[in-house]
C-alpha cells in the first residue's frame, strides 16, 4: 500500500494542514462590572443550561409569543416588536436599511461613540448624514437641537442615542422628540436603546417614537446575540417605500421564515 496521497481528498487534507495554535487556557471566572455584558442572573443561566429545541418548531414559536408580548410592555408600545439573531450593531443597521433609501437626508444627533457608529452606518448605506454632534460627556440640549434642525430642514429622519454608554450620559429622549415633532412632523425619530431598555423608562407610544431597538445584553441581563426591534405605524409606512432591502435583517424576514 502507497503512504503517498492519492485521493484528492487525502491530497486537500496536505494542503491544510492542522493550524498550529497555542492550546485553550481556561477562562478564570470573571465578575463583569462592564456596562454589557452584564452578569447573567442564575435564573438566565437555569435557562440556558435547558435541552436543546428545534429553532423552527412550534416550542420555538411558543417561546417567541411569549416573549414577544411582553417586549411590547418593556418598550411600552403597541407596535410589533422584531427579534433578530444579531447584537446592538445589528439593531442600528437594521433600522437604517428598513426606513430610508440611499441619497435621503437623516440628522445624527451624536453625544459619543455609539452616536458615531449610527451616523457612520447610515453613511455606509448611502444616506446624506447631517451630524449634530454635541460635546461629549453631557446629554444634547433640546434648544441647541431644535436651532441646528430649522438650518439643517427638509430631513427624513433623525438618529437618536437613549443612553450613550460610551459616556454613561442619557439624553431626554422626551425632550429631543417633542422638539424634533414640532418642527417636522413625519421626519422618522430612531431611537438606540441599546443600554437603557430594561434599566431605564422607555415610553416609546408616549413619546411619540418610530423605531426603538434594544439588545439582550445590558438593561435585560442576558448573553449576548439578539437584539430586538419596535416599528410603529409611521416606520412601516416607510418601510413599504424604501429600497434598500439588501439585508436579512428587513423587517419581512421574519414573516417569510414562519
Ligand atoms: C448605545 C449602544 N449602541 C450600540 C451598541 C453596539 O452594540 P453591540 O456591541 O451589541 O453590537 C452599544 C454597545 O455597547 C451601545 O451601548
Amino acid at each position: 500500500m502507497s503512504l503517498l496521497p492519492t485521493t484528492a481528498t487525502e491530497v486537500q487534507h496536505l494542503l491544510i494542514p492542522v493550524p498550529e495554535v497555542e492550546p485553550r487556557s481556561a477562562i478564570p471566572r470573571q465578575n463583569l462590572r462592564i456596562p454589557g455584558p452584564t452578569r447573567l442572573p442564575p435564573v438566565v443561566l437555569a435557562e440556558l443550561a435547558r435541552p436543546m429545541i428545534d429553532h423552527r418548531g412550534p416550542e420555538f414559536a411558543a417561546i417567541l409569543r411569549w416573549v414577544t408580548a411582553r417586549l411590547q410592555y418593556v418598550f411600552q408600545t403597541t407596535s410589533p416588536v422584531l427579534t433578530y439573531p444579531a447584537s446592538g450593531t445589528g439593531g442600528q443597521e437594521c433600522a437604517i436599511v428598513n426606513l430610508f433609501s440611499p441619497g435621503e437626508h437623516v440628522v445624527a444627533i451624536t453625544i459619543g461613540h455609539f452616536g458615531n457608529r449610527f451616523a457612520y452606518i447610515a453613511e455606509q448605506y448611502g444616506l446624506q448624514v447631517s451630524r449634530i454632534a454635541l460635546p461629549w460627556g453631557e446629554a444634547a440640549d433640546p434648544s441647541i437641537v431644535e436651532a441646528r434642525l430649522h438650518e439643517l430642514a427638509p430631513y427624513q429622519g433623525v438618529l437618536l442615542t437613549h443612553n450613550e454608554t460610551s459616556t454613561g450620559v442619557t439624553n431626554d429622549i422626551q425632550a429631543l422628540s417633542t422638539v424634533i415633532r414640532q418642527h417636522t412632523s413625519n421626519a422618522l425619530i430612531v431611537v438606540d436603546a441599546v443600554s437603557s431598555v430594561g434599566c431605564m423608562l422607555m415610553e416609546m407610544d408616549a413619546w411619540n417614537l418610530d423605531v426603538v431597538f434594544t439588545a439582550l445584553q445590558k438593561g435585560l441581563m442576558c448573553p449576548p446575540g439578539l437584539m430586538m426591534v419596535a416599528a410603529g405605524p409611521r416606520a412601516w409606512g416607510a418601510y413599504g417605500k424604501n429600497y434598500v432591502k439588501k439585508s436579512l435583517r428587513i423587517w419581512l424576514f421574519p414573516h417569510l421564515m414562519r
